[in-house]
């Protein structure tokens, strides 16, 4: 008897159309084109339009995941969305996406891992779908950072990282002996001695008597703060600790593999991983000099934009690896 698989049956991603420029933001703080792209290689990001939501990004990538994959909103089981950047706190974004999705009572929820928060959700994905309880889960990663970032000089080391974005997949159940598509395995790991090197403090409901005041906002505790060499020193250490973790459990070599998609944070960080791994670039997809972090959305655009320009199709064997804020950090060798 076979065992129940999953696989990734369709990608999609969406971002906003406004582009913002390493210059445009040079006139609103004291930094350098030349800082950002020597640092991160980021060159610009999109930042969403007056009323544009994250459930607008999320809906669009929802709709072209499912177009790739043939299906209709209507096929799916249940949205899963990883998201720190959420609509609203409560509740998930993933509740304002199945209503623009136009489904009436499919269950959502949203998932909090940060950066590494695709590859928990498609993990996730992966469980439900190989024990039978789903058939297709649409997995979305999706965030607006450009409302919630300092865009002034303070806030620089973060502001300048990040942009706005959505990718999906949809999860499928594959019983077909004959289709190799199957996510073949899934490591997550998480770190939480180091919650505060990398947060948001502010709103908090361990905050009394409010979870937010006044003094809060003036101190800018409700921006992100990073201890960026910290955390780049964790995520250089730990990715391609999870990444050879992954493929070992799954007795696959690292030239079996067609593609790797890091997430998008810093390109240094990527470029070192991949030097340390003796990972050909021309095996390495990248983005971040157009898209910037856009934290659980930059994998699985990543993945839907190679696959858009051909670089992975059916059979492909692709290996997706994160690290984030929590610490959190996670890998994903999937056959297309
Ligand atoms: N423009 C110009 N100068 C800047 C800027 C900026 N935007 N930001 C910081 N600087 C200055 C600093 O003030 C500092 O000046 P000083 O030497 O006079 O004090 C100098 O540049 C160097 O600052 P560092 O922070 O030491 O710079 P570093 O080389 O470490 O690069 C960076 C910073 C790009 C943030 C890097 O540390 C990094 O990428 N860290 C990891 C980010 C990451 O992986 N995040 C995880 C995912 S995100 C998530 O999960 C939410």
């Amino acid at each position: 008897m076979t065992t129940r698989r999953a696989k990734i049956s369709g990608a999609g991603f969406y971002v906003p159309e406004r582009v913002v420029t390493n210059q445009e933001l040079e006139a609103l703080m004291d930094t350098t084109d030349e800082w950002i792209q020597q640092r991160s290689g980021i060159k610009e990001r999109r930042y969403v339009s007056p009323g544009e939501t994250p459930a607008d990004l999320g809906q669009h990538a929802c709709e072209r995941a499912l177009q790739s994959a043939g299906l209709d909103p209507q096929d799916v089981d249940m949205i899963l969305l990883a998201t720190l950047s959420a609509q609203h706190e409560f509740p998930g974004t993933s509740f304002f996406v199945q209503r623009r999705l136009g489904l009436e009572d499919t269950p959502c929820m949203d998932l909090r891992a940060q950066c590494t928060g695709f590859l928990y959700a498609l993990t996730t994905a992966n469980s439900l779908v190989r024990a039978g309880q789903y058939d297709r889960v649409l997995v979305v990663g999706c965030e607006v950072h450009s409302t919630g970032i300092d865009l002034t000089t303070e806030g620089r080391d973060v502001a300048v990282l990040f942009g706005d974005g959505a990718g999906a997949v949809v999860v499928e159940a594959n019983e077909d002996d004959s289709d190799p598509g199957e996510i073949i395995e899934c490591r997550l790991h998480a770190q939480g001695e180091h919650a505060k090197r990398l947060w948001i403090e502010f709103p908090s409901s361990a905050h009394q008597p409010t979870r937010i005041d006044q003094e809060a906002v003036l101190a800018k505790k409700h921006f992100p703060r990073m201890e960026g060499r910290f955390v780049f020193k964790h995520a250089v250490t730990r990715m391609p600790e999870v990444l050879q973790q992954t493929l070992s459990s799954a007795s696959l070599k690292m030239e079996d593999v067609d593609l790797f998609l890091f997430h998008q944070a810093n390109l240094r960080i990527n470029e070192y991983v991949a030097g340390q791994l003796g990972i050909p670039p021309e095996k390495c997809f990248s983005n971040i000099e157009r898209y910037g972090n856009c934290s659980a959305g930059s994998i699985p655009i990543l993945l839907a934009e190679a696959s858009e320009r051909g670089l992975v199709g059916p059979g492909s064997l692709v290996c997706m690896t994160g690290f984030g804020s929590g610490f959190s950090w996670g890998s994903a060798v999937v056959r297309l």
